[in-house]
């Protein structure tokens, strides 16, 4: 049972910005949350706070049940996926895979063998076995992205964090990943707050939607409730305007399914 809880947090930066008002927010255990939303809404640094990444001004976060608000990253057990994927590029795919494991020290500190067993699963579920001992330039975008995400599942988190983790692949490929990232969580289970500016991704991908603007939440409810019965005029106005291309690739990714 991993639940994620946001208790009316807000983070206020130095300069004074507020990027996230009184946030309350709850993930459901197993649930893919999708935090969605326009440039500047406060997507990325609530799920900094979450990470453990940015300080929290006020209220409390909640993972399984502790709060977390004083725990470093290293101590939270999420894993994260970021845009810029940031692969070592002088290891190959299975030391990139195996490198946070290798790095723990300690009580932490898993064996070799459990070590190989971790990659050798992480690169079958996101098929990679046949690439383990190639360098990263040796593969596509798509296949670094894999990389990215196989790096934050060895760990076996007990949520997983993804900010924007698509923006940087073409069309087709992010359509395709889409997919697969849908696919995982079906197969692993892992509660999962993604963040995407893009309407079409939070509709396709989410259980549930919570949709921001200026820091604040408008609304948290799976996607056609919101676009059924959008809470405010914001929320219409976001949704719909991209609402042809959605249904399309709704239709298409649930055919897929
Ligand atoms: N380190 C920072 N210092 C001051 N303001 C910041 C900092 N990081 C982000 N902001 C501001 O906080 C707001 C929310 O940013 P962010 O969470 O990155 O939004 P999003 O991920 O939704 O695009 C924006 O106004 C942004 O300019
Ligand atoms: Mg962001």
């Amino acid at each position: 049972m991993v639940e994620v809880r946001f208790e009316g947090v807000t983070k206020r930066y130095e300069d004074g910005t507020e990027a996230v008002i009184d946030l309350d927010l709850t993930v459901n255990d197993g649930e893919f949350l999708v935090l969605v939303g326009p440039s500047g809404c406060g997507k990325s640094t609530s799920l900094r706070m979450l990470a453990g990444l940015e300080d929290v001004t006020e209220g409390k976060i909640l993972i399984d049940g502790n709060v977390v608000n004083d725990l470093p990253p290293g101590a939270r057990d999420v894993g994260m996926v970021f845009q810029s994927y940031a692969l070592y590029p002088h290891m190959t795919v299975s030391d990139n895979l195996s490198f946070g494991l290798r790095m723990q020290k300690g009580e932490a500190r898993l064996s070799d063998s459990e070590i190989a067993t971790r990659v050798t699963e992480a690169a079958e579920l996101l098929g990679l076995s046949e690439h383990l001992t190639k360098k990263p330039k040796e593969l596509s975008g798509g296949q670094r992205q894999r990389v990215a995400l196989g790096r934050a599942l060895v760990r076996r988190p007990k949520v997983l964090l993804m900010d924007e983790p698509l923006s940087n692949l073409d069309a087709e490929l992010r359509n395709q990943m889409r997919t697969e990232i849908r696919r995982l969580h079906d197969e692993l289970g892992t509660t999962t707050v993604y963040v995407t500016h893009d309407q079409i991704e939070a509709m396709t991908l989410a259980d549930r939607i919570a949709i921001m603007n200026d820091g604040v939440l408008q609304q948290h409810a799976p996607p056609l409730t919101a676009y059924n019965q959008p809470a405010n005029d914001f929320v219409k106005g976001f949704l719909c305007k991209h609402i042809d291309e959605i249904v399309d690739t709704a239709a298409k990714l649930f055919e897929e399914r």
